[in-house]
């Protein structure tokens, strides 16, 4: 812990496309202080600012410049890690980490279905965090966990799904995903296979939305997590657009609503976490956009500091019950910014 009593955070992955967003959020967070920043060989014992090809348009904040980017080895001077690093390495990195007694908070995949660890959605299943005792428990853990947030296009999605899931209950959900090429990391998809193009294929990202969302609107009883029951259909496509993650959703529920409940009850969604005062949490987790053309990637992402999903054009659908559009950032909401919110629950609820 720092002097003024915030908690020093590591960054695994710190230069990467989503390394560099939790630099950018954790510059002057109330509770994070980044003390470690740590990255391949090839970063691993230069200063962060000739390390990092930085790409966001805010400038690189002034005190990571000089810090001497490591290996990721649990010898960090920090009480958490923040992991955004390739899944390649992820599984094995983030596992010394936790039984080192760090608290791992991560956004690769290779965990997120681990039985016992969170998939967490702070304004849907903070609840899951109770799992964490059982996880130390089992792996033989101190202080240390696992603690994982869902895939970039799960996440806005089940944020838009909540309300509807909560209020009718869901059957069936078909999802069209339109993502972005920071999804890919950097340097990411070649140009000259996404200009005036669209490419129909992201290695396993459908299988991430078919079962992700299962896992978080799942119960966490006697110990285990029981998915939830309803069906996904997820087909995924890579656009020309920078940031922000578009899905074009169809769902049956389980109980009749007319569009006018839809619409109403996306409105009235409020974040059951509100009391918390997380200083990331967006007040409103799902925003509803009336116009008939919206939400757009360039007008919209950045709504709620990209902490929101971002819902339009509700309509009937002929064949499945109602049809819609939600938005995610997908390296705010979906990536850096969601492992800082559930960092955030995380402190508030005790366990940091
Ligand atoms: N981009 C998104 O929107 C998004 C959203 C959700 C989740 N994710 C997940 O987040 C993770 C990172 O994605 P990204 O887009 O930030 O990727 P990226 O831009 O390629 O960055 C990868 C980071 O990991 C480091 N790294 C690469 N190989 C390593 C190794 N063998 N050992 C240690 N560090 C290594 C890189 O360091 P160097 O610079 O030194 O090579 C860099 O800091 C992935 O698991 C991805 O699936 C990404």
């Amino acid at each position: 812990m720092t002097s003024s009593g915030k908690l020093k955070v590591g960054i695994l992955g710190a230069t990467g496309t989503v390394g560099q967003r939790f630099v950018q959020l954790l510059a002057d967070h109330p509770w994070f202080d980044i003390a470690e920043l740590a990255a391949s060989d090839r970063s691993a014992g230069q200063p962060y600012e000739r390390a990092c090809r930085w790409k966001l348009s805010t400038p690189m904040p002034a005190r990571v410049k000089s810090l001497i980017v490591k290996p990721p080895e649990p010898e960090l001077a920090c009480d958490l890690v923040f992991s955004s690093l390739p899944s390649s390495v992820a599984g094995e990195i983030e596992a010394a980490f936790a039984r080192a007694g760090y608290p791992v908070i991560s956004n690769s995949s290779n965990h997120r279905l681990d039985e016992d660890v969170p998939l967490l959605i702070p304004e849907i299943n903070a609840d899951h965090i109770e799992i964490i005792p059982v996880q130390q428990r089992r792996r033989g853990y101190d202080r240390g966990f696992l603690v994982t947030n869902p895939n970039c296009s799960t996440i806005a999605l089940a944020l838009a799904l909540a309300p509807l899931h909560q209020t009718f209950g869901l059957r069936a959900v078909m999802v069209t995903t339109m993502q972005a090429l920071s999804g890919a990391g950097y340097p990411g998809v070649a140009s000259l296979d996404i200009v005036d193009n669209v490419i129909p294929y992201i290695k396993n990202e459908e299988e991430k939305i078919q079962t992700e969302p299962l896992k978080i609107f799942g119960a966490l009883t006697d110990d285990r997590f029981v998915p939830a029951s309803f069906q996904i259909s997820a087909q995924c496509h890579r656009v020309n657009v920078s940031d922000g993650h578009l899905e074009a959703v169809s769902v049956k529920l389980e109980r009749p609503a007319t569009r006018e409940e839809i619409i109403e009850t996306f409105r009235q969604f409020t974040s059951p976490i509100e009391e918390l005062r997380l200083p990331s949490a967006p007040s409103r987790p799902v925003i509803l956009k009336e116009e008939e053309d919206r939400p757009q990637p360039r007008l919209d992402r950045e709504l709620a500091a990209g902490m929101a999903a971002v819902v339009g054009r509700v309509r009937a659908c002929p064949i499945l019950d109602y049809k819609f559009l939600v938005l995610g950032h997908n390296t705010i909401r979906g990536a850096a910014g969601a492992a800082i919110l559930n960092a955030e629950l995380l402190k508030a609820k005790g366990y940091l």
